[in-house]
């Protein structure tokens, strides 16, 4: 297909295959990189969130629960002595401030029914029943919106059925409060939930997108501008003096010897010309001898 353009063409048509293999390797390589910082930095989010989370549930096993069953050993009062209550209040007091950033102890048989995983939850906890890993962590999209997650698997011990047993077991202000459908049967060791973190990427794959468009953009012009320039110079340094030697050549073989090959420049051409000059002399010569 290129043997039958012109040098001109050949020359374009090769920068702009360039210019696409570029556009192709630049905005998929630069994809791939920034994808891979908006996930580190997803995942420090994420650590950080988790961090905070589990230093609040440890401040209160162990500075407020031992004091609270002292003090009040009959007293229920969840937000101070059940982790996942005060986890969840905290992360919504959290949401105030960022909204896109989710929280949330999941269970597929929850007492309280906001709590009630959803489908992408239950394949993880179905995982986690099964083995398959302690801890997970991906990208998930949920409603079109992309979220990079963290989930980890939350087993029932020996502390947690009292109020996990049975609603007759439990304790009746809890029962009241939650009703007696679901939330309980735990068995020791049982897998009852994850709890999962969810950032929000819309942001980051916000500025993704940006930056590989100025990435294109600027490539584009860069191109745009390489192709203009080049095309300049071929026209002006090969075509037009081809086009020259063609004209004065076409002249020449009709009989017009007053004809010269223009030299101009210092490359092959001029050499062609050169040669195409000698040539012409050694014609003139060679018609001399013949007329005579
Ligand atoms: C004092 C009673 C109490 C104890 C002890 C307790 N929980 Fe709960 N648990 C609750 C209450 C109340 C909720 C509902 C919290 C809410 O409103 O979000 C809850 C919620 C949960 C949830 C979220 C799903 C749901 O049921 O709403 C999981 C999972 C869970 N608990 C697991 C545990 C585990 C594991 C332990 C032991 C480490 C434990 N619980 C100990 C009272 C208790």
């Amino acid at each position: 297909m290129l043997r039958n353009m012109s040098i001109r063409k050949r020359l374009l048509v090769i920068l702009a295959l360039v210019y696409v293999l570029s556009m192709i390797g630049t905005i998929g390589g630069g994809y791939y990189l920034l994808n891979q910082d908006a996930l580190r930095e997803a995942k420090e989010k994420i650590q950080l969130f988790a961090t905070v989370m589990s230093a609040n549930q440890e401040f209160m096993s162990y500075n407020v629960r031992p004091d609270l069953m002292d003090l009040l050993p009959d007293t229920y009062f969840p937000s101070a002595s059940v982790g996942i209550v005060m986890m969840s209040e905290t992360a919504k007091i959290i949401r105030e401030d960022y909204p896109e950033y989710n929280f949330k102890i999941a269970s597929p048989n929850p007492l309280n029914k906001e709590n009630l995983s959803d489908a992408f939850e239950n394949t993880i906890i179905a995982g986690f029943d099964k083995g398959n890993y302690e801890e997970w962590e991906g990208v998930v999209t949920k409603v079109g919106k992309r979220y990079y997650a963290n989930a980890t698997q939350i087993v029932a011990r020996k502390s947690c059925i009292w109020c996990h047993d049975t609603p007759e077991t439990a304790n009746p202000e809890m029962v009241e409060e939650y009703g007696r459908d679901s939330g309980y049967g735990y068995e020791l060791g049982d897998i009852v939930g994850g709890r999962f973190i969810y950032v929000p990427m819309a942001e980051a794959d916000k500025i993704t997108m940006e930056k590989l468009a100025g990435f294109g953009g600027g490539i584009s012009l860069l191109f745009f501008l390489a192709m203009l320039i080049i095309d300049r110079i071929i026209v002006a340094t090969v075509v037009k003096p081809i086009e020259n030697i063609v004209d004065v050549a076409g002249d020449i073989s009709r009989g017009k010897m007053t004809r010269e090959f223009e030299i101009i420049g210092n490359d092959e051409i001029k050499l062609l010309a050169e040669a195409f000059n000698r040539m012409k002399v050694s014609l003139a010569k060679a018609m001399d001898i013949l007329h005579k």
